[in-house]
């Protein structure tokens, strides 16, 4: 086993660490970018069917879903296609409308879950095309589905999923970027930009991952907290449910992720000395709207932990902590964001002395209702 974890203490952390090569995999054959061309058979095939809907439908359960909600502001930015994103086991239940002129993406790392599974099924039925974004290969939904595109991850064994995520973000965002090419929704020279930026990506989390002791070191500080807020906006609100999500998975401390200007609509109210709150604030996106979220923060004394670009000073000021990311464009932002989250709950669990690989009560793949 020791070998199968190439050194590394454990699955996730090995897993955090694949994350440049596993998104260069997930890359590879498709992301041309000198030739400004994004090649995916599964959409190719099917361009038509992409271009001619008037929605796309997300179905996911997880940290899928979390992906799925990514996905739906970088759409609805780049293709400007309407999306929803639906928890796959309410969607089945619902008794949902569904066109044949709708598009329906499933998200599912294993490919077996019991609830997209369900859903896939009834979109079927409906008439619907339905697109599968899988990691396993030759899983079962993967099967299921009319078309789709691998994330080619690699596997993924620790339960709390994380390259998985981001393969998933990078799969659905050369789809974006391939539908507003072919709708005209994008300009030449912001598609370029965004090929060449998403090039850069692998390298880019390299650099994140250098934050690796500070972040444990932050851990220390905050690995007794009884519970922790998350805070993100735009692009990054559905990474601070994730980053909420990751926490409460491994070190069972109590966490909950909120877009960032909705705080004053309740959790403000649990702010004290005793809360951690991790704060995505990048300088991209609604950053003088963060800051000033921060401030609500900081002026009710709780603990400020920012995620930030690099060389920020603004936030420096005001945070307890600063983890800095290199610079991208917005839409990206999440692929960058999300590890810093990934490493601070992994050290948490660990000092805490938990079985951060297999977590009590979960499973790697949920193919019961
Ligand atoms: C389980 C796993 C999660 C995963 C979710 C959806 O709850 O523990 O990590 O996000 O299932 O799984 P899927 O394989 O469909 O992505």
């Amino acid at each position: 086993e020791q070998i199968e974890k190439n050194n590394f203490d454990h699955f996730m952390l090995k897993e955090i660490y694949e994350q440049p090569s596993a998104i260069t995999d997930t890359y590879r054959g498709r992301l041309l970018a000198d030739e400004g061309i994004i090649r995916m058979a599964g959409v190719d095939d099917n361009l038509e069917r992409f271009l001619n809907a008037k929605r796309i439908l997300i179905v996911a359960c997880g940290t899928s879903w979390h992906a799925g909600l990514v996905a739906e502001y970088i759409f609805e930015d780049l293709a400007r296609i309407p999306v929803e994103v639906e928890y796959a086991s309410e969607f089945r239940y619902r008794n949902p409308i569904i066109n044949s002129d709708d598009v329906v993406i499933a998200i599912s790392q294993s490919g077996e879950t019991a609830d997209t599974m369900a859903a896939i099924k009834l979109a079927k039925e409906k008439g619907a095309f339905v697109f599968g974004v899988c990691n396993v290969v030759g899983s079962s939904i993967s099967r299921e589905t009319h078309a789709g595109a691998y994330t080619h991850a690699g596997p993924e064994i620790g339960v709390a999923s994380t390259k998985a995520f981001t393969t998933q973000i990078t799969v659905l965002t050369l789809i974006a970027l391939k539908l507003a090419k072919a709708k005209g929704s994008i300009s030449n020279t912001d598609f370029h930009m965004h090929l060449q930026e998403l090039e850069t990506i692998p390298q880019k989390i390299e650099v994140a991952l250098e934050s690796n002791a500070h972040i444990k070191e932050v851990a220390f500080k905050y690995k007794d907290a009884r519970n922790c807020l998350y805070l993100g906006r735009g692009f990054n609100f559905p990474v601070a449910l994730e980053g909420a999500l990751k926490l409460k998975e491994i070190s069972y401390i109590h966490a909950e992720g909120y877009p960032a200007a909705e705080m004053k609509h309740g959790p403000i109210a649990l702010i004290d000395e005793e809360m951690p709150v991790v704060v995505i604030a990048t300088r991209k996106g609604h950053y003088e709207k963060v800051v000033s979220n921060i401030q609500e923060i900081k002026s009710r004394q709780g603990k400020i932990i920012g995620i930030v670009t690099e060389g920020d000073t603004s936030v420096r000021d005001l945070a307890d902590h600063v983890i800095e990311i290199p610079d991208t464009i917005e839409s990206l932002t999440p692929l960058l964001t999300t590890i810093p989250l990934q490493l601070l709950s992994y050290h948490i669990a660990v000092m805490l002395g938990k079985n951060v690989d297999q977590p009590r009560n979960l499973a790697k793949s949920v193919t019961v209702e």
